[in-house]
């Protein structure tokens, strides 16, 4: 695994300089303090690239040894070509396939479900699967109900096949198309090409009705643990570690409390980076292993969700 954060920190108390807002409402209604805001210039792939190469070089693989790159992203660099490319450019993997995965905030989990089919199909050994995000250049800066709420980050795991008890056990993915305008970026597509009036109406910022995605998010990840974990044969006991998506602390608490999984089971870094999108829950794990509380062995239940709406639990055996 590797990731990167950038340097600047956005505090709740600096947000509430240009927005109606305080520290006091956005930690009590969401969990977050601060955030990590990238630089201008800095896209998804920039953030993406260094995490990419941190992950090879814990693993000692050089980019030349990669069968294919997965970038997961709501914020790619350009609709084209793939961010994918960029990084692929960045790091030297010339001739290696390369391609985004346009899932949300789940885009980590399906990426990491797609690099594994690649993986036990036999056709590749060494699949690059990133999360990476820019979200602060999606929200509307004057829009207190969302900007608050995301920050920027990107994560890298280096996927091979494992030998014995080691590696991903199994998915739950999923998409209720119901909720598909629940949060979204509606310009800026085939859709809604720019326009004048696309910019004027600041069509190409995130919109969510918070609520709806609330109530989706508490309901999903109690549903998809359960789906998961009964389908490979474990009980909630059996889980070492969860790492959800980090997206508000009371839907990450409400989730724990209805699938019974205590506290000290559960892994957060909310407080300090807000929701990072598709990096939010790599950043998580190399965070959770670097405090040794991911050992070899830990059971590790992940469940990411978002726009779509969609979902993705992934359980492995660390
Ligand atoms: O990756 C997946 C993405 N998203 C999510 O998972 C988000 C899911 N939703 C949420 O986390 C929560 O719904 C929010 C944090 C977005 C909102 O929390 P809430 O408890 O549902 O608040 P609300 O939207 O019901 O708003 C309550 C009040 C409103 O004022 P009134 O109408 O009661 O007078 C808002 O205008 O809080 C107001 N408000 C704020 N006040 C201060 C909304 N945003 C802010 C703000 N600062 N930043």
């Amino acid at each position: 695994m590797g990731t990167y954060v950038p340097d600047r920190i956005v505090t709740n108390d600096d947000l509430s300089l240009t927005l109606d807002t305080s520290d006091e409402w956005i930690s009590t209604r969401s969990g977050i303090r601060e955030r990590r805001i990238a630089g201008s210039g800095e896209a998804s792939s920039d953030l993406g690239v260094i995490a990419a190469r941190r992950a090879l070089e814990s693993a000692g693989i050089s980019p030349g040894e990669l069968d294919m790159i997965i970038v997961a992203s709501l914020s790619p660099d350009t609709l084209f070509p793939p961010t994918a490319s960029y990084v692929s450019a960045a790091i030297g993997a010339n001739g290696t396939p390369a391609y985004d995965l346009s899932a949300a905030c789940t885009g980590f989990i399906y990426a990491l479900a797609s690099g594994e089919a690649f993986i036990a199909s036999g056709r590749y050994e060494r699949v690059l699967v990133i999360g990476a995000d820019v979200v602060s250049r999606m929200v509307d800066w004057t829009d207190r109900s969302t900007a608050v709420l995301f920050g920027d980050g990107a994560g890298a795991v280096l996927l091979e096949p494992a030998g014995g008890e080691q590696g991903i056990i199994g998915f739950d993915l999923g998409n209720e198309p119901a909720g598909r305008d629940d949060l979204k970026l509606p310009a800026g597509g085939s859709r809604l090409p720019a326009s004048e009036d696309t910019v004027a109406g600041r069509q190409h910022f995130l919109k969510m009705n918070g609520r709806e995605v609330f109530k989706f998010a508490t309901r999903i990840i109690e549903t998809s643990a359960r789906q998961l974990l009964s389908e490979q044969g474990f009980g909630i006991e059996d889980v070492d570690l969860f790492v959800p998506h980090q997206a508000n602390m009371r839907i990450i608490d409400a989730a724990a409390r209805k699938l019974g999984i205590p506290a000290e089971k559960v892994f957060s870094n909310l407080e300090r980076y807000g929701n990072t999108s598709c990096a939010s829950i790599p950043l998580c794990l190399d965070e959770a292993e670097g405090a040794g509380r991911l050992k070899r062995g830990d059971l590790v239940l992940m469940v990411g969700f978002g726009a779509g709406l969609s979902w993705g639990s992934c359980l492995t055996r660390w």
